[in-house]
């Protein structure tokens, strides 16, 4: 883990850094600034800032009832700073912090979740647009 690593809340001050790591990946997220600060900063969202030698190296959101459930929406760690602990460092800290007693993910990263400790469970997504609704 890098020896000066922080984790921080996230402020404006953050989001060009953050922009940055978002494009490097062509996430979403990247596309529009404003979008992202207001989902970033979503009523029930903790959303965590890994900060090394001065610039944001990772973020974590997670979106909570505060009580019992949370979810991952967010995790994304600068690729040279990848393997030294910082996402585990982040998801540590929300976990611990959404004061929930669970945090559900979708994954694109299997064997990073299962060495944290994750359980597999199956999950569903849907996109905006019709909803079957056929009759029997
Ligand atoms: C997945 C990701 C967040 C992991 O970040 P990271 O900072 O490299 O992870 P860590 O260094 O904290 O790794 C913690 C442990 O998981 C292991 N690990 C990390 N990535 C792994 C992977 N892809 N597969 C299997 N194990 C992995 C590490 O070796 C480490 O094991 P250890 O505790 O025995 O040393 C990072 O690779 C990333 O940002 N990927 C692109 C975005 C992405 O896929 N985000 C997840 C969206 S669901």
């Amino acid at each position: 883990m890098p020896s000066d690593l922080t984790i921080v809340p996230f402020e404006r001050k953050h989001l060009p850094g953050l922009m940055e790591l978002f494009a490097r990946e062509r996430w979403s997220y990247a596309e529009d600034e404003q979008r992202t600060w207001r989902a970033l900063t979503a009523p029930g969202s903790l959303t965590l800032i890994a900060i090394s030698d001065e610039a944001v190296v990772g973020v974590a959101q997670a979106i909570g009832d505060g009580e019992i459930q949370a979810f991952l929406a967010v995790l994304l760690v600068a690729e040279a700073y990848r393997h030294t602990g910082v996402a585990k460092r982040l998801v540590a800290e929300a976990l611990a912090r959404t004061h929930c007693l669970r945090l559900d993910v979708i994954s694109c990263a299997d064997g990073f979740y299962e060495r944290l400790g994750f359980k597999c469970v199956s999950g569903f997504r849907v996109t905006p647009g019709p909803v079957r609704q056929e009759s029997r």
